[in-house]
C-alpha cells in the first residue's frame, strides 16, 4: 500500500513547484483508507517524557502545520506526529515562492515563515480526534508581530494542554526576525520558567504534559552550554535537536538554489545535527532524553542518530526524496540490527558513541 502511494506520488510530487506538492501530498492523505498501522516490533518501543511510544520514528514539525492528516500519519507507522509550528493568530507567513528541492543534494530550503491557521481552528481539529488515541505532539511559537512573545508561548500552552500529547517549544525557526534570540541565556530562563509555570497552572484538568525545547544546529558551543544548563535549571522533559540550518555546505551541488534565504534541512544536515546531538548528550547528562532530527535518511543514518544520543527520531526532508516507505525501511533496519547484536530494546545504545562523536572534527 505504501509502496503503492510512493510510486504513484514521487514522481508526480518531484515534477510540481514544491509548496503545491507539499499541499497535494496533505490532500493526498486526507483520503487514506481507515487502515490499520503495520503492528511494531515490540522491542522499537520507547518509553519517554512518561509516554510510551510504539516506535521511535515520528512525523517531524512543519509538514502537518495545521494538523489536517495526524491520523493517517499514525496509519502509516510514524510512531508519533508533531504537529505545528502553530502561532496564536493565524498567519500567512512570507510570500510565494518560500519552499526549494536542492535536488541532487537531498535536501531542501525553506522560508515559510510560520504559515499556519492559528490556535483556534488547530485546536478545533485537535479536539475532534482527541480520542483517537496516538502519540500526538503540538508544537508553538509566536506570531510575527507579536507585542509579547513569551505570552504567545504561555498562550498556546493553556489552549492546547488537554489535545497535546508534548509540547515543543520552537525557538529555533530561522524564518521569524529575532525568534533566536530566545535561545540567548537570560530570555530562555524567563521563557521557559513562564511556560512550566503555565503548564502547572492547566496540570489538574489537562494532566501532565511534556515540554520538550527545539534547537537551532547554528548554535556554537558556548551557547549550547548555556541552553542544556537553562533547560535542565527550567526542569524541561526533554530536547529536539535540530531545527533547519542557516549554514550552506561547501558541498551542496546546487549551488544557485543554494543562495535562497531561508533554512536547510535533509541529507546535508545530517553531519551537524548529529554533532549537535551529541553535543547535547554530553552536556544533558542524563537528566531528559533528545529527539533527534536533520538528514535522517536510511536505517543506518537513524542509527548513528540514536548512538550519538538520540532516544526518538524524527523525519521530514527525506520522505521527500526517500517516500513513505522511509518509515518502515528505517523500523525494519534498527529491530533487525538489535537482533543481529542480541539487545531487547534501542535504549541500550542510545549515546553509545556521543563522547566519541565530540571529539571528531567539526564537520564542514
Ligand atoms: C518545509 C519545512 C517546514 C518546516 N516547518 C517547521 C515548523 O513549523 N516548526 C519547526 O519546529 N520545524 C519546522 N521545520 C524543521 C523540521 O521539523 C526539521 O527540524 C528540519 O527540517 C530537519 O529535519 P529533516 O532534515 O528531516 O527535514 C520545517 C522544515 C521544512 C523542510
Amino acid at each position: 500500500m505504501i509502496r503503492a502511494f510512493d510510486a504513484l506520488s514521487l514522481p508526480l510530487l518531484r515534477w510540481l513547484d514544491a509548496e503545491d506538492a507539499h499541499r497535494l501530498a496533505i490532500h493526498g492523505l486526507k483520503l487514506l483508507p481507515p487502515i490499520r498501522p503495520p503492528k511494531d516490533d515490540a522491542k522499537l518501543a520507547v518509553r519517554a517524557f512518561g509516554l510510551n511510544f510504539p516506535n521511535p520514528v515520528g512525523m517531524a514539525a512543519g509538514f502537518d502545520k495545521n494538523a489536517e492528516v495526524p491520523d493517517a500519519l499514525l496509519r502509516l507507522g510514524f510512531g508519533f506526529v508533531e504537529i505545528g509550528t502553530v502561532t496564536p493568530r493565524p498567519q500567512s507567513g512570507n510570500p510565494r515562492p518560500r519552499l526549494f528541492r536542492l535536488e541532487r543534494d537531498e535536501a531542501v530550503i525553506n522560508r515559510m515563515g510560520f504559515n499556519n491557521d492559528g490556535a483556534e481552528a488547530v485546536l478545533r481539529r485537535l479536539a475532534a480526534r482527541a480520542n483517537h488515541g496516538g502519540i500526538v505532539g503540538v508544537n508553538v511559537g509566536a506570531n510575527k508581530d507579536s507585542s509579547d512573545r513569551v505570552a504567545d508561548y504561555v498562550k498556546l500552552i493553556e489552549t492546547f494542554a488537554p489535545v497535546a500529547s508534548y509540547f515543543t517549544v520552537n525557538v529555533s525557526s530561522p524564518n521569524t526576525p529575532g525568534l533566536r534570540n530566545l535561545q540567548q541565556a537570560a530570555q530562555l530562563d524567563d521563557l521557559l520558567a513562564k511556560v512550566i509555570d503555565a503548564r502547572e497552572r492547566v496540570r489538574e484538568k489537562a494532566g501532565d504534559t511534556p515540554v520538550l525545547l527545539k534547537i537551532a544546529p547554528d548554535l556554537d558551543l558556548t551557547e549550547l552550554d548555556d541552553v542544556v544548563h537553562v533547560a535542565r535549571s527550567r526542569r524541561v522533559d526533554g530536547m529536539i535537536v535540530a531545527n533547519t540550518t542557516l549554514a550552506r555546505p561547501q558541498t551542496l551541488r546546487e549551488s544557485h538554489r543554494a543562495k535562497e534565504q531561508g533554512g536547510l534541512s535533509g541529507r546535508p544536515l545530517f553531519r551537524l545535527a548529529t554533532r549537535m546531538m551529541a553535543e547535547t548528550y554530553v552536556r544533558a547528562e542524563g537528566a531528559f532524553p533528545l529527539v533527534g532530527v536533520g538528514g535522517i535518511d536510511t536505517g543506518g543514518a537513524a542509527l548513528t542518530r540514536i548512538r550519538a544520543g538520540a532516544s526518538l527520531i524524527q523525519l521530514y526532508s527525506p520522505l521527500v526524496y526517500k517516500g513513505l516507505r522511509l518509515v518502515e525501511d528505517i523500523k525494519r533496519d534498527l529491530a533487525s540490527t538489535l537482533l543481529r547484536t542480541g539487545r531487547d530494546q534501542l535504549s541500550e545504545i542510545v549515546g553509545a558513541d556521543a563522547a566519541a562523536i565530540t571529539a571528531e572534527d567539526w564537520p564542514v
